[in-house]
């Protein structure tokens, strides 16, 4: 295809660990997960990482660690304020752990929950907020920390669209008691399947250690707060404490984490140029809004939505698009309210929902990769230029 969604950043030095960890002879969670782990961490500037098998078993396992803390742990029926847009998997565990969902609008400019409505969205009852940075952009996570703070609310950030974003000069990822990432293809850094949890609190990251593997205490060292270790190691080798899960990932997930870590600024980077060229030739046109950086975007992909008020035929840019080999998709997975799922969900809407079903109905995204994408872009700008005329 000409112009992909999505593209391997892999090199030499991945396979080459992979090869290493195959000649290891030790496949299952090991020194390459916790050597990751660490540098993942100091990355950015985090007491702990928790690696697991993907950003949604990350998300689990962060909702699960909220609810089993000692004090002010997350219990059934209590509130949490969620952004109309984001992936499929930010929500299912909030559903799963018995949590009631109070939708909030997104900007139609940044795709990110609307800051302004968290006054409106709180009740009684909230007890925690997810903000999710959209396709690399920040959403407005200083003001969502204060406002969570004053009201004594967890975060949990969903960083998994937006890794090595910033706002402030401070990392997205490191805003919330706990902080959700994804190593999917095409993702920033890509391990196949990967995902982790970063937080400052040792108990949190305790809890997520044991409910990462069975719910036993074998990762846990000596000095947690979770259990009283007993004095029969044939009892404690294996001893449950949680109702865990098996997400545990591989050594080959994490040795090639450490590789394409070693490349991100330099990928990063090469994203924010092709950033810069998609919004030089699309800033301005009012036929399309594209997305507003909020701090610095890690340009995961590029938004486009075709502006209503020229009352836009989005099949004949599809078509267009199809035609000149672009691919293009869903922003995110769409307005969560579009989705069949949401039968089985408790939630509430928080005023009108209208920017994210205009996102839903007008909107596409095409891929960013990093590496140089000038010619992509250009065709890109050509092509919408002509279907929209
Ligand atoms: C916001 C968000 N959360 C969670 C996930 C899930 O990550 P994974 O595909 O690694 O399970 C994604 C996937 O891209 C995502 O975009």
């Amino acid at each position: 295809m000409f112009y992909e969604l999505a593209a391997s950043t892999w090199g030499e030095e991945e396979k080459a660990a992979v090869e290493a960890v195959l000649a290891s002879g030790r496949y299952t969670m090991g020194e390459q997960v916790a050597a990751f782990e660490r540098e993942f961490a100091d990355y950015f500037g985090a007491a702990h990482g928790i690696m697991v098998n993907s950003g949604s078993s990350a998300n689990l396992v962060a909702v699960a660690a909220l609810a089993h803390k000692a004090e002010r742990p997350l219990r059934r029926g209590d509130e949490v304020i969620v952004p109309a847009i984001s992936w499929a998997t930010t929500y299912h565990p909030l559903q799963q752990y018995g949590l009631k969902l109070r939708f909030v609008d997104v900007e139609l400019e940044t795709l990110n929950m609307d800051v302004a409505k968290l006054e409106a969205a709180l009740t009684p009852r909230t007890r925690a907020i997810v903000p999710v940075s959209i396709l690399g952009n920040p959403a407005g996570l200083d003001v969502i920390r204060a406002f969570a703070d004053a009201h004594g609310l967890y975060v949990l950030e969903d960083n998994c669209e937006s890794m090595d974003a910033e706002l402030n000069g401070r990392k997205t990822g490191t805003f919330g008691d706990l902080n959700t990432f994804s190593f999917f293809f095409s993702h920033h850094i890509s391990t196949m399947e990967g995902g982790m949890i970063l937080t400052d609190d040792r108990e949190s990251a305790d809890l997520c250690r044991c409910l990462r593997a069975h719910g036993w205490t074998r990762d846990l060292a000596p000095d947690t707060s979770l259990y009283q270790r007993a004095s029969s190691d044939h009892f404690e080798a294996y001893r449950f404490i949680l109702p865990g899960y098996n997400v545990r990932p591989l050594e080959m997930e994490a040795a090639v984490g450490r590789r394409q870590l070693e490349k991100l600024p330099g990928f990063t980077a090469a994203r924010r140029r092709n950033l810069a060229l998609f919004q030089k030739l699309f800033a301005g046109d009012e036929r399309f809004i594209i997305q507003k950086e909020n701090g610095k975007s890690s340009a995961f992909c590029f938004t486009v939505i075709l502006n209503p008020a020229r009352r836009p035929d989005r099949e004949k840019v599809f078509a267009a698009l199809k035609e000149a080999d672009i691919g293009f998709r869903i922003i995110t997975g769409g307005c969560f309210l579009r989705h069949d799922v949401l039968k089985y969900y408790d939630y509430d809407i928080v005023g009108r929902i209208e920017n994210a079903y205009t996102a839903h109905d007008l909107g596409f995204f095409v891929g960013n990769h990093p590496f140089d994408l000038t010619p992509q872009i250009e065709r890109l700008r050509d092509v919408l230029d002509k279907a929209c005329d």
